[in-house]
């Protein structure tokens, strides 16, 4: 019998170059069958639920992750480019309740109650390594589990919309090369056009972006990864620019804020953090009811998947219900290992 309150998991006190080489074995779990059928972009899946971006560091972190429940893995995103980590803390519990966009100053504390700001920087290996992982961790995955790979264009000075366009669509194309099931373009980074926007808040740029990368990559299936969205014009807007090119948008990726120390200082030199767990759960199943709404008066072919603040069956029944076809985990799957088996469990018991 495995004791599931002793598995293995991400050390938030450890860097995340430790991190990356301490990788859990893959353990052998009964998991139950989910009733229903469950596809991802159009591809068969036993459940609705996988692992976004961020928690699944390498081949070896998805490995561990598909032997605990979870169904799409996603690899952590990833640059044309090597990019260090920043220093600790990466994941800084805060004190909260529900965020939905605008807040500052959330206090830090020292235990985890559910959610904490997420400070990485999107690191990232040599493309020869992240490629040589990929084909790997395809390699090695059970039949039945989606690889999906997480890219982002790195903007160098001078760039133009069109140079970051074409960096992520040479991420895009690696990855489908290494044998990525799926392919997600995080666009809840820096802009190049607005220096202090983000490109999913820039339609016209995300438009040009998801076209290139669609060209890279042909039919393979392409998802957009948005932040915090409020206005339904901007939803309309971003959705009417990125519909024909992805077939699917994540969201929320996180809740950005300030974080202060008990001492009054501010963390991460003052400057703002995604915030990440059960604080983003309102506002991200509201977002996605919003756009789901929306793709329905549209009749776009475009599905959404639910991310930001998941823990439970109650939790994913609500984004099912909010018009999400699935439910990424990242936060509690992370402070909680078993908690697809668990999803799992309740979803068996009801059907
Ligand atoms: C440790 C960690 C690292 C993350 N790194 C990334 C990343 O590299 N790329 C990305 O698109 N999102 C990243 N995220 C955001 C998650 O994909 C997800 O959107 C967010 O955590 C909300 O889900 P949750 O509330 O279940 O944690 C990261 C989140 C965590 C917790």
């Amino acid at each position: 019998m495995i004791d599931l309150q002793a598995l293995p998991r991400y050390d938030r006190h450890q860097s995340y170059e430790w991190n990356y080489e301490h990788v859990p074995e893959p353990v052998s779990l009964e998991l139950p069958n989910v009733a229903g059928e469950w596809r991802f972009c159009g591809l068969p899946v036993p459940s609705p639920l996988g692992v976004p971006a961020g928690p699944l560091l390498n081949g070896g972190w998805c490995l561990y992750y598909a032997s605990l429940g979870f169904d799409v893995l996603t690899y952590k995103t990833v640059r044309s480019r090597t990019r260090a980590c920043y220093d600790l803390p990466n994941l800084q519990p805060v004190d909260c309740g529900h965020l939905f966009g605008g807040e500052a100053d959330l206090p830090a504390t020292e235990t985890m109650a559910g959610s904490w700001a997420v400070s990485y920087g999107m690191p990232s290996r040599e493309p020869d390594d992240w490629r040589a992982d990929i084909e790997w961790t395809r390699r090695q995955l059970p039949a039945g589990k989606i690889l999906s790979v997480s890219v982002v264009g790195t903007v160098q000075e001078g760039w133009t919309i069109e140079d970051l366009g074409a960096d992520y669509a040479q991420c895009a194309r690696w990855a489908k090369e290494s044998g990525a099931d799926c392919v997600e373009t995080n666009f809840s980074c820096p802009n190049v056009s607005t220096c202090d926007g983000q490109l999913f808040q820039q339609p016209a740029d995300s438009q040009l972006v998801t076209q290139m990368v669609r060209d890279a990559i042909g039919d393979l299936p392409y998802i957009a990864k948005i932040g915090r969205i409020q206005q339904r014009e901007d939803a309309e807007a971003l959705l009417a620019a990125v519909h024909e090119s992805v077939d699917a948008l994540a969201m929320t990726n996180s809740i950005a804020s300030t974080v202060v120390k008990p001492d009054g200082g501010h963390l991460f030199d003052g400057e703002r953090r995604g915030i990440c767990g059960a604080a983003t759960l309102e506002a991200s199943v509201k977002q996605t009811a919003m756009l789901a709404d929306l793709v329905e008066n549209n009749q776009y072919q475009l599905e959404l998947i639910g991310v930001g603040g998941a823990s439970c069956w109650t939790d994913v029944q609500s984004y099912l219900q909010a018009g999400a076809k699935a439910v990424h985990i990242a936060t509690a799957a992370m402070t909680t290992p078993s908690t697809a088996l668990e999803i799992r469990q309740q979803m068996a018991t009801e059907n």
